[in-house]
């Protein structure tokens, strides 16, 4: 089995660019996110009906971008202009130099196609002088088709809320990382993820003295709508 590096995540991840200040994954949000000090940025990534990866957390174009209409019904060439491809969205993380944690967020039975048309991307374009890329996802479908594919790539495991069977799951998809819901997340769960060698990650966080708390569970990373605000909180 492939042995991965230690997963090095920042103390910070910017929510879907800076989500707090800019309209969420886009590319002004991504340059909102490093002007406000983050060195990652979390992305949501998923296919457009003609299987080209973009960047965009719901199936629906209706709520971001007014447009009442499947992502997964729409082809590339026909997605508004503000939507980045994945490939976009990667170069200006190599201009930016922002490392990224990579939701892959499928739209429904493409679990295994997304993962793998990702990671297909990342080999081919994530610049080396960026540090190894994030996988995340709460499909465990699309986490195993990522380890099959490109086993380089570190993998987390997103959850709302740990279930009995996490640590089965979390050990099934191979993963490095938990990345943990705020709301269910309690102060016996964070040990319990440390102590079985995961990094913790927590979402969303944009209250000050909530990031302070979570990072005194034993928290390593913070994703936040606003990274000006929480970087500043845990300084
Ligand atoms: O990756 C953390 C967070 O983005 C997961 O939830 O719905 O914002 O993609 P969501
Ligand atoms: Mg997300």
């Amino acid at each position: 089995m492939l042995q991965l590096p230690p997963l090095q995540l920042p103390r910070v991840i910017g929510h879907r660019g800076a989500m707090a200040y800019a309209p969420e994954n886009t590319l002004a949000s991504f340059h909102e996110a490093r002007r406000r000090g983050a060195t990652w940025v979390e992305i949501d990534v998923k296919l457009s009906a003609d299987g080209v990866p973009i960047v965009m957390h719901d199936a629906s174009l209706e709520r971001t971008m007014g447009i009442a209409r499947l992502v997964a019904e729409t082809p590339r060439a026909e997605l508004p202009a503000d939507v980045p491809t994945f490939e976009q969205a990667i170069a200006c993380f190599r201009e930016l130099g922002l490392g990224c944690n990579v939701e892959i967020k499928p739209c429904e039975g493409r679990e295994a196609e997304t993962a793998r048309v990702a990671v297909e991307t990342l080999r081919r374009v994530w610049p080396s002088a960026l540090p190894s890329p994030l996988l995340s996802s709460f499909k465990d479908a699309s986490l195993k088709a990522a380890m099959a594919a490109a086993p380089e790539f570190a993998r987390a495991l997103l959850i709302g809320e740990l279930g009995e069977d996490w640590e089965a799951r979390a050990q099934a998809v191979g993963a490095a990382g938990m990345n943990v819901g705020r709301r269910k997340l309690t102060a016996a769960a964070a040990v319990a993820i440390k102590r079985a060698g995961h990094a913790l990650s927590v979402w969303t966080v944009n209250d000050p003295d909530e990031a302070r708390a979570i990072v005194g569970m034993g928290a390593d990373c913070i994703i936040t709508d606003a990274p000006d605000v929480i970087l500043r909180a845990i300084a």
